[in-house]
């Protein structure tokens, strides 16, 4: 099935309350893994890459890459830019064959959001291709950009700039961070503030960023074999699946597809140190890639069996 844009599947998302998820791709291994749960659970997919993502891999590879991997499927896969910073690589990425893109605008003032928000909406609505802007800032480290204290969404803000911008759906900060070191205490989402935006917004997708939960097996799995990741906390699993029932129709995962490919990848270096044939390594990777999406799917976002 060729790529889709996500107009239906986030409509559908919406009315059924439940999210689909923003899977980050890097290289083949966490690419297959995503696209076998996807496959398994007949759920809709959203492959995002970054700009980091995008110099590593290189644009034609990964686009190539995700043409091979969707040519047979049966599922819709939506091909998505995380994060974008400026109308150039939006408008790249577009006519490199993206259905999807973020215009991720929030470090500038307000009017300035608005402005180059609305520049890409200009240049991806008549093409077709689906446009996700930020509202708000989240805690921590988008795109080299470090912000020490969460900026939450205003709801009369939020109204203001989807009026003015037309962007299809729009990303709020209510709490969640990016990484694997989202609260000192315990997990805290402002769903008041999500409520109040839903309302402001009828009917509007939204989407949350920062959203891995960093399963503490899979920290313990990763540190047993030798990693020091220390401290980590992330998203409690049913404050996602609240989430998904108040508007919120994309839910991006990255870290916690970081940690299970760590945790498999020195799982088989460590348990053969003999071993040195790099399938075994990106193979476990890649059944660990898929166990993670499916169990998300299933249990977290609600998408499975939603195609
Ligand atoms: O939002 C950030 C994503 O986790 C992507 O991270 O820019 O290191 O690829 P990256
Ligand atoms: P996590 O770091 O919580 O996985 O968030 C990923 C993300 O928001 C990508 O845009
Ligand atoms: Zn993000």
């Amino acid at each position: 099935m060729p790529l889709v844009a996500p107009h239906e599947l986030f409509k559908k998302a919406y009315e059924g309350k439940y999210a689909i998820g923003g899977f980050n791709v890097n290289n083949m291994e966490i690419l297959q893994g995503i696209l076998l749960a996807a496959e398994q659970e007949r759920s809709p997919v959203i492959l995002q890459i970054s700009a980091g993502a995008r110099k590593y891999a290189g644009h034609d590879y990964i686009v190539k890459m995700v043409e091979a991997a969707t040519a047979k499927t049966d599922v819709p896969v939506v091909l998505h830019l995380d994060h974008g910073a400026d109308f150039k690589i939006c408008k790249d990425v577009i006519d490199g064959g993206f259905t999807s893109v973020m215009i991720d605008g929030s470090h500038h003032p307000f009017e300035e959001n608005i402005a180059v928000s609305k520049e890409v909406v200009e240049y991806a609505k008549p093409r077709g291709v689906w446009v996700e802007a930020e509202l708000g800032m989240l805690k921590g480290i988008e795109e080299d950009v470090v912000a020490e204290e969460h900026v939450f969404t205003e709801p009369e803000e939020a109204v203001e700039f989807v009026e003015k911008t037309g962007a299809n759906s729009l990303a709020v900060a209510i709490g969640t961070s990016h990484g694997a070191y989202k609260f000192k205490g315990s997990a805290v989402l402002d769903f008041d503030r999500l409520e109040k935006i839903q309302a402001a917004l009828p009917g509007y997708p939204l989407v949350l960023h920062g959203a891995s939960s960093v399963p503490q097996e899979l920290v313990e799995k990763a540190n047993k074999y030798g990693a020091k990741i220390d401290g980590t906390t992330g998203i409690p699993e049913d404050m996602l699946r609240k989430a998904a029932t108040l508007g919120v129709v994309k839910i991006n995962i990255d870290t916690d597809i970081r940690i299970a490919v760590t945790a498999a990848m020195r799982e088989v270096m460590i348990n053969d140190p003999r071993e040195f044939d790099p399938r075994k390594f990106f193979g476990a990777a890649r059944d660990a890639v898929k166990e993670l999406v499916a169990h998300k799917m299933r249990n977290v976002l609600g998408s499975s069996g939603k195609i």
